[in-house]
């Protein structure tokens, strides 16, 4: 039995809307409202055990947009009021300690708000309402025209989700059955049994989606959001090691630069430093590595310079539309002493990869072939991202 079980009604027509579509169905910013609420809710961790309320005949697309938001929900045709729909929505909750009642409408309500009314269940609260202060000057309205201001500052606007020990909702719900057709506040039900209803903070962003200027501030909010997320996400990180012998006559090229002392044995230049660099790049890309890269073993790359190699992943990577951000490159081996030419070597890299490449060195403490200085390894890693 999980603890809790959240109502999502989504069965309204959405007139106010008017988009020709139930609300919850509309689309706003690449998904509809109530896949947005839905994901809302799973990054809230609150969806164990889910009813979503539609109207008749959109049971199917509930269950496919459910499953999208990464959610699994029972789906229920709702009624012809608020109420009802929520009644249907109880009737499919199974037995869960609590309740929360959440409209899909309000498909931007942060996850800390789901959390807050919760908390405020655990702590021993029978009914939660997350509310806001009024902001506007209220005046009451008569046939007559307008009548007195009420005073603000006792005023609340009620929020969702509203959560219930869910044997007390259910007992408003059977006490206010005949007359429950009008409510939209589920807690008002509760407190007509005389119940108290405890409020904790609601949330700006948990507006209800209602008009169509309602739907364009949600639209603009959720594309900022998508944006920021995807500049945040389209990233991907890849490793890349390469081991090079001493031998040979050759002169010691590595990390793009030339140094005393015997040169690493290899088809080509035998510059491990950039050689793990194309393949950190080419595994953050998911573009394999550098044999299938330019045939290493070519004879055309008889002795050719890292710079090579590097160029060709960066172009194979542009084709794929990634950039490199970063590379931090370690060496290993006796020799060459890194330190003495960090910034030279860095200089050099970052010009070859047109991003900031950082080089540390190190030695094995006289362990294995590297230790006995027979070669030189390198470990590199990359960061990539989409070129827009
Ligand atoms: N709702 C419901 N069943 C109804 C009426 C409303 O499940 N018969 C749900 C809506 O889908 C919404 C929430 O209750 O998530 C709040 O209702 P509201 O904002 O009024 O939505 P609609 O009734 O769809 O909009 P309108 O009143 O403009 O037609
Ligand atoms: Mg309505």
């Amino acid at each position: 039995m999980t603890d809790t079980a959240i109502i999502v009604v989504a069965a309204g027509s959405g007139t106010r809307l008017g988009r020709g579509v139930p609300k919850a169905f509309a689309e706003l910013a690449g998904a509809t409202i109530l896949e947005h609420a839905l994901r809302g809710l799973a990054a809230s961790g609150s969806t164990a055990s889910v009813v979503v309320v539609v109207p008749v005949g959109f049971e199917a697309d509930a269950s496919a947009i459910a499953a999208r938001a990464g959610v699994g929900a029972a789906v229920v045709a709702g009624g012809a009021t608020r109420a009802d729909s929520v009644a249907a929505g109880l009737a499919a909750a199974g037995d869960a300690r609590w309740v929360l009642v959440h409209d899909a409408a309000r498909a931007l309500t942060p996850p800390a708000q789901v959390e807050r009314v919760r908390a405020a269940l655990r702590e021993g609260a029978l009914a939660v309402v997350p509310v806001l202060p009024v902001v506007d000057t209220i005046r009451e309205a008569s046939d007559a025209g307008l009548g007195a201001i009420v005073d603000r500052s006792v005023l609340r606007a009620m929020q969702t989700p509203q959560g219930f020990e869910a044997a007390v909702l259910r007992r408003a719900y059977e006490a206010a059955a005949d007359a429950r057709g009008a409510s939209t506040d589920d807690a008002q039900l509760v407190q007509a049994l005389g119940e108290q209803v405890v409020p904790v903070a609601g949330d700006e962003l948990a507006f209800k989606i209602t008009t169509a200027a309602d739907a364009d501030r949600a639209a603009s909010l959720l594309g900022e959001r998508g944006s920021a997320k995807g500049a945040a996400m389209d990233i991907r990180t890849g490793v890349g090691v390469d081991v090079h012998g001493f031998g040979g006559d050759a002169p010691l090229r590595l990390a793009g630069l030339e140094w005393e002392g015997q040169g690493l044995a290899g088809h080509s230049d035998g510059d491990a430093v950039c050689h793990a660099i194309v393949d950190a790049l080419l595994g953050a890309a998911g573009l394999g590595d550098i044999g299938g890269l330019v045939g290493v073993d070519d004879p055309q790359h008889a002795g050719a310079a890292g710079s090579v190699f590097v160029r060709a992943a960066l172009e194979l990577l542009a084709e794929h539309g990634w950039t490199p951000v970063n590379v931090s490159v370690q060496v290993l081996g006796n020799r060459p002493r890194i330190g003495t030419r960090r910034d030279e070597a860095q200089t050099a890299l970052s010009a070859m990869v047109g991003a900031p490449v950082s080089v540390s060195g190190t030695t094995t403490d006289g362990l294995g072939a590297i230790g006995r200085g027979e070669g030189v390894q390198a470990v590199a890693t990359a960061l990539i991202r989409r070129a827009h």
